[in-house]
């Protein structure tokens, strides 16, 4: 019975102004139909579902994608199992459905549950696929983590497992693992052991076809492509097997608050050369507010062994024993989100939500003293308004741009990512106007042709797919695809040629098919 509400509700929606351009609703119902043939009809939810809305809100971070005319999808099928992945494909390809995939819902522009522009989807909603199973395979610590984890979780199972042990993921514990992942996946032990990315081993996921392919079946061409080449354009990753890294049993934080009255300017204008140089345990991120900027670290070792370093390197931040913290990894990886150890909270998957708008950029070359006077100026006009600097260096910037998608490697120093909020009660249209304005007066400081970007912080603003017969054209993909990917952009365009060349994989910032090229 529930189906059928659901078909009618998504008849009357067809003939709605949100779907104009849709395929036909037979084509919708069959879609549905063959959906209820193949999954527990207790994961398969529709707009006539009565908690329809819970679960499609239950992961969305940024409600401004959640609005009356906001494009939702016809169904979300909460999967529990890769058989229900393949099901969900197979039943899209059938009856030219397309899907969308989300693990955690963190996407900046929300493209895992909603679309831009009018078209009639299905949401593969990977929340309850989380298991991580931690073990070692000829001696050397591992872990298979399906997608739908967070990376809180992975962090807390693998130090509950082995404390010596522990993975390079980010910072914020509600990640989820398929999304972060497939976009390369930048945090506090980069410098050190690089992204994420570059400590998967192996993967399993649905192609086009429905098909449940690991490393050897899919293919190097194929895993290279997944890992930071924003999988979605490829299939649906459904597990990732990572290979773990040793963190001694104490790690250092600090976390210094510098006004400019203190200085904050000098401090920052050395920190650019500094950090990026620091030995690769260190990892000194800048966050730059109002009227000052947080110096937040994390050393792999003890504050004995961090002072030196930080007084001769960096002396100007005046890093004293009082201001060090020492713990486990585990504790740091709270303590750097929550200011306190209590490592339990890493296991909360519901956050807090708001409305925000992000963009980003990467810098090869220091940027003045003075120009950071003027930079400061920007905050005073939006107190909302934020960045965050990421020094790269160390271990990360030693691999070749071409090993993975991510091609910021060699010669970056840091990358910066611009984060303005707004409240429910205004439209943004006044933080969103701040944050395009300052990104466009940054342009004089950061990389150019192309103007790099990092793909986990999207940003719809540096261009979008065109479509053309059905396929998005491989120019359009070029304006934004460059400024994520650099020189792999083409690499990975031809690898989505090879695997999906009828584009079914698509969103508004999916990699196009090389051949489509017009
Ligand atoms: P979500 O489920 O929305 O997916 C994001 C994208 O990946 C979508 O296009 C989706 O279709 C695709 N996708 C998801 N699962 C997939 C799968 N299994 N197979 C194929 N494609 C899949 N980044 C960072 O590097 N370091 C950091 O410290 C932070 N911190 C941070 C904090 C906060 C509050 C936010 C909102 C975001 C970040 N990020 C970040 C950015 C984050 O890495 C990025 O948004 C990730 O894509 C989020 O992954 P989710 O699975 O949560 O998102």
């Amino acid at each position: 019975m529930a189906l059928f509400r659901c078909l009618a509700l998504v008849l009357a929606l067809s003939f709605s102004s949100c779907y104009l351009s849709t395929p036909s609703s037979a084509t919708s119902d069959g879609f549905l139909q063959c959906l209820s043939e193949k999954i527990p009809s207790e994961l398969l939810f529709t707009p006539g579902s009565s908690n329809f809305t819970d679960v499609l809100v239950s992961t969305i971070r940024n409600p401004k994608f959640l609005t009356n005319t906001t494009v939702k999808p016809i169904c979300v099928v909460t999967v529990t199992d890769a058989s229900h992945v393949q099901a969900a494909v197979r039943c899209g390809r059938m009856n030219g459905v397309r899907l969308r995939v989300r693990s955690g819902g963190h996407d900046y522009e929300g493209l895992s549950y909603r679309s831009e522009r009018p078209e009639v989807f299905g949401v593969v909603d990977l929340a309850k696929l989380r298991a991580i199973v931690v073990s070692t395979d000829e001696g050397v610590p591992m872990a298979w983590v399906d997608s739908g984890a967070t990376i809180g979780e992975l962090y807390y199972t693998i130090a509950k497992n082995n404390p010596e042990v522990a993975f390079p993921a980010g910072v914020c514990p509600t990640l989820g693992v398929g999304g972060h992942f497939r976009g390369g996946g930048i945090g506090m032990m980069m410098r050190k052991y690089g992204l994420s990315i570059d400590n998967v081993i192996d993967a399993k996921l649905v192609n086009a076809n429905g098909d449940l392919l690991d490393r050897v079946a899919m293919g190097e061409d194929l895993f290279w492509a997944i890992r930071g080449g924003g999988g979605e354009s490829f299939g649906i990753v459904v597990s990732w097997k990572v290979g773990l890294v040793k963190v001694p049993s104490k790690v250092t934080v600090f976390n210094i608050v510098k006004t400019l009255e203190q200085g904050a300017i000098d401090v920052l204008t050395k920190w650019q050369d500094v950090a990026p140089n620091l030995p690769s345990d260190i990892s000194v991120r800048v966050i730059a507010q109002g009227q000052q900027a947080i110096f937040q670290s994390l050393f792999l070792g003890t504050c004995d062994e961090l002072l030196p370093t930080m007084t001769s390197r960096l002396p100007e931040l005046n890093v004293t024993r009082s201001d060090c913290s020492e713990m486990s990894w585990l504790e740091s990886a709270a303590f750097i989100n929550f200011g306190n150890n209590d490592t339990t909270a890493l296991l909360n998957r519901s956050t807090t939500s708001g409305f925000f708008k992000n963009k980003s950029d990467y810098v090869r070359r220091a940027i003045p003293k003075g120009a950071w006077q003027k930079i400061y100026s920007w905050f005073g006009m939006n107190v909302t308004g934020l960045i965050i600097l990421e020094p790269h260096g160390g271990f990360i910037s030693t691999i070749p741009a071409g090993a993975t998608p991510y091609s910021h490697r060699s010669g970056v120093l840091y990358n910066i990512q611009y984060v303005t909020l707004w409240s429910g009660n205004d439209d943004g249209s006044t933080a969103k106007s701040w944050i395009s304005n300052f990104y466009d007066f940054m342009g004089q400081y950061v990389t150019k042709s192309p103007r790099e970007a990092y793909v986990n912080y999207r940003d719809l603003d540096i261009g979008e797919n065109v479509v053309v017969n059905d396929v998005s054209t491989f120019d359009s993909g070029k304006v934004w695809g460059e400024k994520y990917f650099g020189g792999n952009f083409q690499r990975l365009a031809a690898v989505k040629e090879m695997v999906d060349p009828t584009d079914y994989f698509r969103t508004e910032q999916s990699i196009p098919p090389l051949l489509q090229s017009n």
